[in-house]
């Protein structure tokens, strides 16, 4: 069957002829791909920075935000059937007994590193025609989400941050209510850096969860992300015509950042703009480069003398997917112009070479299969 993965011993992005896997034990569940998602991460693979076959293969692989639809099951899986469709998670437990993380089904926080990531580490992806994977990795979606399902992986990265922002403020027990009904940042302001999926997503989930929300991204505005942002309810700013200073100026106490860019200047700049008691979270994973100048002393003062947190995040956990397919719920009920536009195109398997070492722009690129 077809796959698109890296060779990289050749440094070559190929379409490739990969066996179609065998379901080989009870909890083994088989799953035709429907959508896949093309993120930052697998341009990067393919230049060759990171991403690594499995042991024995020469190539990986490519494909970690997927929507399958199942197949056939094994005879020990529980709730799956086949015609159900599913999102699986990414990474998978390392082999060490003593890593108490992965011991505890919570690899995302892996201790050891020897960790393995379906489409990024040592473990093939899902831009393939099918693929096994077992029932405890695969996340049951509802069909009404059947078009936007994709998005459940980069929703994730938000998901996992904000499950951490809301125990930490629990710290501040006035702004986090155990009244189910207010919503955590009812009279809050959140900065999300960046315009991106994971910045838009964190964008719509900070909304519905309540915050006034400024997002602060590069393009000049109207753009389509802008455009998308506004009419959501965000307030869009572009860092080419407002410094951080002004922004800070016009958002007033920044009780939270959500950093979706991976640009270490910008994001340090913002950090020294942090209000009191407010907590900053980092998710971009920048290019190492020369060592930057931050004002160190500022930072450092204002981390102390306004109680503020710094916090980053990777990958995410089985809560973090089934609170993504919640929310993307929420998002489509609310918003579902906006959340479909996010979808910028559908492609067949055959446009990879373009979506993955071409410059097409759009806001999320996605390879169908169906
Ligand atoms: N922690 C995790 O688990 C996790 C998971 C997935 C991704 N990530 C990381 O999250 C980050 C965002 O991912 P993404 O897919 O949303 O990325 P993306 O599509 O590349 O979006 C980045 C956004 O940042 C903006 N930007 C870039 N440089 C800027 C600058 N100098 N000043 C202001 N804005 C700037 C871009 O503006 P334009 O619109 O003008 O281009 C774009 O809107 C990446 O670093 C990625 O590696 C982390
Ligand atoms: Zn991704
Ligand atoms: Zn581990």
């Amino acid at each position: 069957m077809r796959a698109v993965g890296v060779v990289p011993g050749k440094r070559e992005v190929q379409l490739i002829e990969h066996p179609v896997p065998q379901m080989s034990g009870a909890y083994d569940v088989k799953i035709r791909a429907l959508d896949v998602g093309i993120c930052g991460t697998d341009k990067e693979i393919c230049t060759f920075v990171y991403g690594s076959p499995p042991d024995g293969s020469d190539y990986l692989v490519l494909g970690h935000e997927s929507l399958g639809q199942v197949m056939e099951v094994g005879a020990g899986v529980s709730i799956l059937k086949p015609g159900d469709l599913v999102v699986p998670s990414v990474r998978r437990p390392c082999v060490h007994p003593h890593c108490k993380p992965c011991q505890a089904d919570l690899q995302d926080f892996c201790s050891t590193g020897d960790f393995s990531e379906r489409g990024i580490k040592m473990n093939h992806g899902y831009m393939t025609e099918f693929y096994v994977e077992q029932e405890k990795y695969l996340n049951l979606v509802p069909t009404e989400l059947r078009d936007v399902a994709v998005l459940v992986e980069p929703l994730t990265v938000a998901e996992k941050a904000f499950a951490q922002v809301w125990k930490i403020q629990e710290r501040l027990p006035w702004i986090v209510s155990t009244d189910p009904v207010k919503s955590p940042g009812a009279g809050l302001r959140a900065v999300v850096l960046g315009a991106g999926p994971v910045g838009i997503l964190g964008a719509m989930a900070l909304l519905a969860n309540g915050f006034e929300v400024f997002v602060y991204s590069r393009s000049e505005a109207p753009n389509p992300k802008s455009e998308l942002l506004e009419s959501i309810g965000a307030t869009y700013i572009s860092s080419k015509t407002t410094s951080v200073t002004e922004l800070a100026e016009k958002v007033g106490n920044i009780d939270l950042v959500y950093e979706a860019l991976g640009v270490s200047s910008v994001a340090f700049e913002v950090l020294e703009v942090l209000g009191t008691n407010g907590i900053f979270v980092y998710t971009g994973i920048p290019a190492p480069g020369p060592a930057i100048g931050v004002n160190a002393d500022a930072i450092m003062r204002n981390v102390v003398l306004k109680n503020q947190v710094v916090v980053g995040t990777v990958n995410a956990d089985r809560a973090a997917f089934q609170g993504a397919i919640r929310d993307l719920g929420t998002f489509l009920f609310r918003w579902p112009d906006q959340l479909k536009a996010m979808i910028s195109g559908r492609f067949k398997i055959e446009s990879y070479r373009d979506l993955l070492l071409g410059e097409r722009s759009g806001i999320k690129n996605v390879i169908s299969l169906d």
